[in-house]
């Protein structure tokens, strides 16, 4: 593992916030910019690389990298899914919507065969309006259905991105005077 070039003025950028003597504190930063350029996850190398950075022990720097949700240890697919199971996405369908990436993409936590999908399950993402809600790498896909997230896994898996945001229409605000 190595950073790509263009990643070398962030580690900068992050190197710069902290004393010498404290650069350890970029850890969490360095880690993400490693995860980012290892295709979406942290390899035994790339965290290798982090701890050299950073002149601290590899060991510390597994500790951080398992103890948060958002670094993952294992390969994920070109397109990661985030299915929020929380409380109000189930209320709205999130189990019909863990269905259709069982079905598209299949088990939890593999890659599927094109290599382009992967899916988890995660706690609430913070965006309840619009539940169901997924996220698929940096970005929000939301007011999903089956029927939409499915169209949505199907494109992304034979290479067609899909633009984020909301899938329904957003309802007509109520006529001026009308009690909400
Ligand atoms: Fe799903 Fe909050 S419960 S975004």
């Amino acid at each position: 593992f190595s950073f790509h070039a263009s990643t070398e003025e962030k580690i900068s950028f992050w190197l710069s916030k902290y004393p010498e003597e404290r650069k350890r504190s970029a850890v969490i930063p360095l880690l993400w910019l490693a995860q980012k350029d290892n295709a979406g996850w942290l390899s035994e190398p790339a965290m290798r690389e982090v701890a050299d950075r950073l002149e601290m022990p590899y060991i510390r720097v597994y500790e951080v990298a398992t103890f948060y949700t958002m670094f993952r240890l294992q390969p994920v697919g070109q397109h990661h899914i985030q299915l929020c199971g929380t409380t109000p996405c189930m209320l709205r369908g999130a189990n019909d919507l863990k269905e259709v990436c069982e079905k598209v993409i299949g088990s939890k936590g593999q890659v599927n065969e094109t290599g382009r999908l992967s899916w988890e399950e995660v706690e609430c993402l913070g965006a309840c309006v619009n539940a169901p809600v997924v996220q698929i790498n940096d970005y929000y896909y939301e007011d999903l259905t089956s029927e939409t997230l499915e169209e949505v896994l199907r494109k992304l898996d034979s290479g067609v991105d899909v633009a984020p945001g909301t899938f329904v229409k957003r309802h007509k605000s109520a006529p001026e005077g009308d009690a909400v």
